[in-house]
């Protein structure tokens, strides 16, 4: 056994679809706008009471019903959150629960918009080491959680929802490579302002909402994503023209086209969800990659290059043969 390989992919989506014109009527912003700066058209909210474990359950089974096993066969949870129900117990370990997979490490990670890379590099690592056979990766949010909506520069990009995938050990080739990065000393162009340590600044109203530097991220995001590519294919000594489908974190579609043209890849080879989903953080990635499969787009076989940036910044990629 020399890989991991993704045996199964599962998302959820809650129910309520709010559209641009339904913000419109809360800020002050235009329908236009939003489709111009960012390629938004609508989005999902969770509902009232609805939580990350509730969504990250939904895609988990889905996943796993995918991947032909039963909850119960899961021995590693490997949860990406950054709006975690509680602060403890992890969402993984509340979902171990909800499974029946009694005993199974389950732990949560935290890299903002790119916590789905981190756990499927994290979970790979597992189960080439043989630490475990069937490890469900899950990215899952309540991004509206900690969205100021008095802030329209921040409030008409988020969103909620789940994704999930199972990796099993595999002799074919599966997850070729990840890579994964951070820098600290970006902080304050995007980040959530408060948490249980620091606590909840009267200014937003004693809760964490997330406060960004819209331009100045977006800057930095192309810059380190570009790079990203260009570490994933002299990695694996591969020409651009090798990568079948990019899937990436769905931020801004400005973005995904700059990565897209670094590639060489027309739109037409890019998984895009973002029109119909906004940004949905640690969930994004797995999203879009499950949307591609249910679609028939991705096919057994192909290579799919999946990426992130987020707050911290964070940022990584993988490079996955599927
Ligand atoms: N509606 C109407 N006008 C608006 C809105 C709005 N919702 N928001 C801002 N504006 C105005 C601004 O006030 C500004 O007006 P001014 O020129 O009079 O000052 C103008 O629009 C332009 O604002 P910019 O911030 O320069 O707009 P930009 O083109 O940069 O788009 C955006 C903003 C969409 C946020 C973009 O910068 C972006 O996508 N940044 C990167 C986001 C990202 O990748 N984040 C990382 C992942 S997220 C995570 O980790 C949680």
């Amino acid at each position: 056994m020399k890989y991991s390989r993704i045996i199964g992919t599962g998302s959820y989506l809650p129910g309520k679809v709010v559209h641009n014109t339904d913000l419109e009527k809360m800020m002050d912003t235009s329908d236009q706008w939003i489709r111009e700066r960012t390629g938004i058209e609508r989005r999902h909210y969770a509902a009232a009471g609805e939580t990350t474990v509730d969504m990250g359950e939904a895609a988990a089974r889905r996943a796993i019903e995918a991947a032909g096993l039963a909850p119960s066969d899961i021995d590693l949870i490997v949860f990406a959150t950054a709006t975690p129900d509680l602060v403890f117990p992890n969402c993984g370990t509340l979902l171990q629960a909800r499974l029946g997979c009694v005993g199974a490490p389950a732990f949560s990670v935290e890299a903002a918009c790119s916590g789905f890379i981190y756990a499927l590099s994290i979970a790979d690592k597992f189960v080439r080491m043989g630490d475990a056979r069937r490890a469900l990766v899950v990215g899952a949010e309540t991004l509206t959680r900690i969205t100021d909506f008095a802030d329209r520069t921040t409030a008409i990009l988020f969103a909620d929802g789940a994704g999930a995938v199972v990796l099993a050990p595999s002799d074919e080739a599966g997850i070729l490579s990840t890579h994964l990065h951070s820098d600290g000393s970006y902080k304050d162009l995007l980040y959530c302002t408060g948490g249980v340590s620091k606590g909840y600044p009267p200014d937003s109203g004693n809760r964490a909402v997330i406060r960004m530097a819209g331009r100045e991220t977006f800057k930095v995001a192309v810059t380190m994503l570009g790079n990203s590519v260009d570490e994933v294919l002299a990695k694996n000594h591969l020409d651009k023209s090798a990568i079948d489908w990019l899937v990436p974190h769905q931020a801004n579609i400005r973005i995904i086209q700059a990565v897209a043209k670094k590639l060489d890849l027309p739109m037409e080879r890019v998984i895009v969800t973002v029109q119909e989903q906004g940004n949905t953080s640690a969930a994004s990635v797995p999203l879009a990659l499950d949307t591609g499969v249910r679609d028939g787009r991705i096919r057994r076989g192909e290579l799919l290059l999946l990426e992130a940036f987020g707050g911290g910044f964070t940022w990584g990629a993988a490079l996955v043969r599927f």
